[in-house]
């Protein structure tokens, strides 16, 4: 038996913020911007809009896609940098106000690769028979720790939750083969002291190896060639690093997900998000081989081989 997605679900804020209107704060422009990112605009979240809120608005769609109710989840993991607060945890809250009255729960912080390790953390307990359903939220309020003054981050960062659930699908479908990675030696490129601060460079590099690499496991530890992949959905962070993983895979442009441009980097929601739209607009069908692949602050970085 293997574990799957068997429900998605997703959450943005409404209000917009467009390259124009950092243009009106910061010394940058909307041609630098796209040209070196990719990013056209970006969703925020107001004061009274936490993480919590957009963790529980992408997990209900999810329990309502998979058609369970919460009681059935046995336990919730949420990938966040950015809790409401350090404690109680944001899946604990989930828990109550979802009534999923049977799950454990608990947070999990691997910045942009912690949607990867929650789906993979998920199908431990699936694949063991401990639980039936296990929740994954991958939710950013990267707002709150956004430097607005600093040109080099401020760019870059959206809002926003996607949200999976986990459970048995049948023989020869879902996830396929996984890899987890850290490497504590980089941590120093990329953290929060009160707000983020990040070396794009340092970071930048790590991401076009580590992204190639991971993706490339994973199809070999599923006992498949780079020819047997249908799609790819990378971590939402630049999208020169995307395309650089997209061209290792040989993979056509139509053939990666690509949301950035609407959401900028929404660090451990970008790829639940992406999977969502590209469920809802066709791009991913049935039957299809998939690559996710992240990379975060740590460093970590996840990726993970299925069929849908
Ligand atoms: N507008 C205009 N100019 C800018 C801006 C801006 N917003 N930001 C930087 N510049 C300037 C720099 O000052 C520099 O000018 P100089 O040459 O006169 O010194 C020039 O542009 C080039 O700057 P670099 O930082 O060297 O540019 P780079 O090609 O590295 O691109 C970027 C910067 C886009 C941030 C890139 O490094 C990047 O995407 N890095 C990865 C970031 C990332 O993926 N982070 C993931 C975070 S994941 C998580 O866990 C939250």
């Amino acid at each position: 038996m293997t574990a799957g997605f068997i429900g998605m679900g997703k959450y943005v804020p409404s209000h917009v913020l467009t390259n124009a209107d950092l243009e009106k704060r910061l010394d940058t422009s909307d041609e630098w911007i796209r040209t070196m990112t990719g990013i056209e605009e970006r969703r925020i979240a107001d004061d009274s809009t936490d993480t919590s809120h957009m963790a529980y608005n992408a997990a209900v769609e999810a329990i309502n896609n998979a058609g369970i109710k919460p009681e059935e989840i046995g336990l919730i993991l949420v990938a966040t940098v950015t809790p409401d607060r350090p404690f109680p945890s944001v899946s604990t809250m989930l828990q109550q106000q979802l009534g999923a009255t049977n799950a454990a729960a608990m947070d999990i912080s691997a910045a942009c690769a912690g949607f990867m390790y929650g789906v993979v953390t998920a199908k431990q307990f699936v694949e063991s028979g401990t639980y039936d359903y296990v929740l994954v939220v991958g939710v950013e309020k990267l707002s709150k720790i956004t430097n607005w003054e600093d040109r080099n981050t401020a760019i870059l960062f959206g809002d926003g939750a996607g949200a999976a659930i986990i459970g048995k699908v049948s023989e020869g479908r879902g996830i396929l083969s996984f890899e987890l990675g850290a490497d504590g030696s980089g941590g120093k490129h990329l953290y929060q002291d009160e707000k983020l601060v990040m070396n794009g460079r340092e970071v930048f590099k790590f991401a076009v190896r580590q992204m190639g690499e991971s993706a490339e496991s994973v199809i070999r530890k599923a006992g498949l060639m780079k020819e047997d992949v249908d799609f790819l959905i990378p971590h939402q962070a630049n999208i020169r690093i995307m395309e650089s993983s997209r061209e290792r895979l040989g993979l056509p442009v139509e053939k990666m997900s690509k949301t950035i441009h609407k959401y900028g980097n929404t660090s451990a929601a970008s790829i639940p998000i992406s999977l969502v739209d590209d469920l809802a607009e066709g791009r991913v069908k049935d039957d299809d081989v998939i690559v996710m692949v992240g990379f975060g602050g740590g460093l970590t970085w996840g990726a993970i081989c299925i069929k849908w």
